[in-house]
């Protein structure tokens, strides 16, 4: 299964992907997440990305689909892998397109969350990511047993950088200006899926289940 993962910040991309690649079993692939683990090695592309994100733009297409390509060609990526947060606009898109054709394979599905953007403020901004192993949590909306501590491994849960009021609102509006093109471009190719990303995190997950189950 080749799945791609569209939404706005705070829809819900990273909770769900954690599940379908755990029922599909297949990788997830990050952009966001890798370029956060660079920040915590130091990196040099950790440094530079670290600039783009802290404002809330997106980092160069050049630090970025060359990335994506050389893990896809990776072994572990054979029988599918989950891209949650790449593409992020056309130039992305079109990059993967060229190098799907260049494997031979196709993308099964584009799965796009919608929630309204009111909404997605209070996600981001309740949201807290274990320190060790990158597991989401909500204060609110799905806290988890032991305040301020990740439920899987027991580490410290702390803020995202870039979740703040302020970069907030600049990653919607990229968003919406870079990002909703590629709506009409997989809607073109005819696999791009709409999910209700606005219920509760299970019945999200059980329509994005059905939808794919439905291509297989
Ligand atoms: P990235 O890490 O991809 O962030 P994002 O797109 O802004 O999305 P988020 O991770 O904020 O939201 P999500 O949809 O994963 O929601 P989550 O599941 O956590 O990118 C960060 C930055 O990296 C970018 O700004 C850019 O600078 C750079 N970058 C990354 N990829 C790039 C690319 N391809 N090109 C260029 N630059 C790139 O959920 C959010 C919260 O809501 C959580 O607290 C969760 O518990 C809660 N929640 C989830 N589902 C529900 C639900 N159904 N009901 C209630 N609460 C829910
Ligand atoms: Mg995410
Ligand atoms: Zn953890």
């Amino acid at each position: 299964m080749r799945i791609i993962l569209l939404g706005p910040p705070g829809a819900g991309k990273g909770t769900q992907a954690a599940r379908i690649v755990e029922k599909y079993e297949i990788p997830h692939i990050s952009t966001g997440d890798i370029f956060r683990q660079n920040i915590k090695d130091g990196t040099e592309l950790g440094t530079k990305a670290k600039e783009y994100m802290d404002q809330g733009k997106l980092v160069p297409d050049e630090l970025t689909v060359g990335l994506v390509s050389d893990r896809l060609a990776k072994d572990d990526c054979k029988n599918g892998f989950m891209l949650d947060g790449f593409p992020r606009n056309v130039t992305q898109a079109v990059h993967l397109d060229e190098f799907l054709r260049g494997e031979g394979i196709k993308l099964d599905s584009v799965i796009n969350i919608e929630v309204d953007k009111d909404k997605l403020v209070n996600r981001i901004i309740g949201r807290r990511i274990c320190k060790d192993c990158g597991a989401t949590f909500h204060v609110e909306f799905n806290p988890p047993k032991v305040e301020g501590v990740c439920d899987l491994c027991g580490g410290e849960l702390m803020q995202r950088a870039d979740d703040t009021e302020a970069t907030v609102s600049k990653r919607i509006q990229v968003y919406l200006d870079q990002t909703t093109p590629l709506i009409d471009y997989y809607s073109t190719q005819k696999i791009i899926k709409d999910i209700d990303g606005d219920q509760d995190i299970d019945k999200v997950f059980e329509d994005i289940s059905s939808a794919l189950d439905n291509v297989k």
